[in-house]
């Protein structure tokens, strides 16, 4: 029998997860579909719903309907409560379940580029306070990273961003709460050059310097950083931003976002299908249908 997944979002003529998913599917000689849908905010209820019933068994969500999405699940996962924020759907025995690969995505895709160690007692510095940051500051946080400076060229944004999960650690229960120690502070982008100093990973989650803005990045490096300095850019078009350039000149290690799209694209395919997600396959086919889109 068919089964079919899809992607909600709009617009979504530039996802290369269909090709992602698509090629994955073949791959295990499955009869599943990965279907793209452009679907206006105002008819998310009825798009989501509507999926359900054709017997969809899940949907990836992406912007700007990924915090809307959780209005519309019966069980929102511990993940997108976290992050306030959904990337997949399930729709398991008539309820639509949310769950957010992003912040697992992050962490596996840094494990695999810097090392299994990299996150937990880490000093991390982010770049950016919107939906991707919070992801990432809910990942490095899950890890145990010792501390996380969220920087932001809007200070409000990183502040209020620190204080939601200040004040869900305080919710928590006292043994979470011990266990989570990890320290964050809110800083102006101003300050970057000097908090990149004793950064042990340095994550930009703003959407400055995607394609096709490539001249363009939210903070300058120093001349030269530590040669242990893990940098980790969200963006994966293009494959090597400005930010990357400039923190590998400086002398950093560096990586591009290809890595966590295939990750939250692998692990949204173990939901749906319950089979090992053949991630090198899946990065071959994102990467051959980003340079198909350059
Ligand atoms: P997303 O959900 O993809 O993270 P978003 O919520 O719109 O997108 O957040 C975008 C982030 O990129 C914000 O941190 C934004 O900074 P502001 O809060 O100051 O707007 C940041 N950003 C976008 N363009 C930027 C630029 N040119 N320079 C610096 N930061 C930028």
């Amino acid at each position: 029998m068919v089964t079919c997944v899809g992607l909600v979002g709009h617009p979504v003529h530039h996802s290369v997860s269909p090709a992602m998913h698509e090629a994955a599917f073949a791959h295990l000689g499955l009869d599943w579909y990965y279907l793209p849908f452009d679907v206006h905010p105002d008819r998310l209820g009825d798009a989501v719903r509507g999926l359900g019933a054709l017997g969809f068994a899940g949907v990836n969500v992406t912007v700007p309907h990924k915090e809307a999405v959780l209005g519309l699940a019966d069980l929102v996962e511990e993940s997108a409560r976290v992050v306030g924020a959904a990337n997949t759907l399930l729709f398991r025995d008539g309820a639509v379940q949310a769950t957010n690969t992003d912040v697992a995505g992050f962490t596996e895709a840094v494990n695999l580029g810097f090392g299994p160690a990299t996150l937990a007692g880490a000093r991390i510095v982010v770049v950016g306070a919107g939906g991707a940051a919070r992801a990432v500051v809910g990942a490095c946080i899950a890890a145990g990273a010792h501390r996380v400076e969220v920087l932001n060229r809007t200070i409000e944004r990183a502040t209020n961003l620190v204080a939601s999960f200040g004040a869900q650690r305080d919710a928590s229960p006292h043994a979470q709460r011990e266990a989570s120690r990890t320290q964050l502070y809110a800083r102006s982008t101003n300050v970057f050059a000097e908090a990149v100093v004793d950064a042990d990973l340095v994550v930009q989650t703003t959407s400055c310097g995607m394609d096709p803005a490539r001249t363009q990045t939210p903070v300058r490096w120093p001349r030269r950083v530590s040669p242990d300095t893990c940098v980790f850019d969200c963006i994966y078009a293009p494959a090597m931003t400005l930010f990357l350039q400039e923190a590998r000149a400086a002398g950093a290690r560096t990586h591009g976002g290809l890595g966590m799209l295939v990750a939250q694209g692998a692990l949204a395919f173990e939901r749906w299908t319950r089979h090992t997600a053949p991630r090198t396959v899946m990065l071959e086919a994102a990467a051959k249908a980003l340079h198909a889109r350059a």
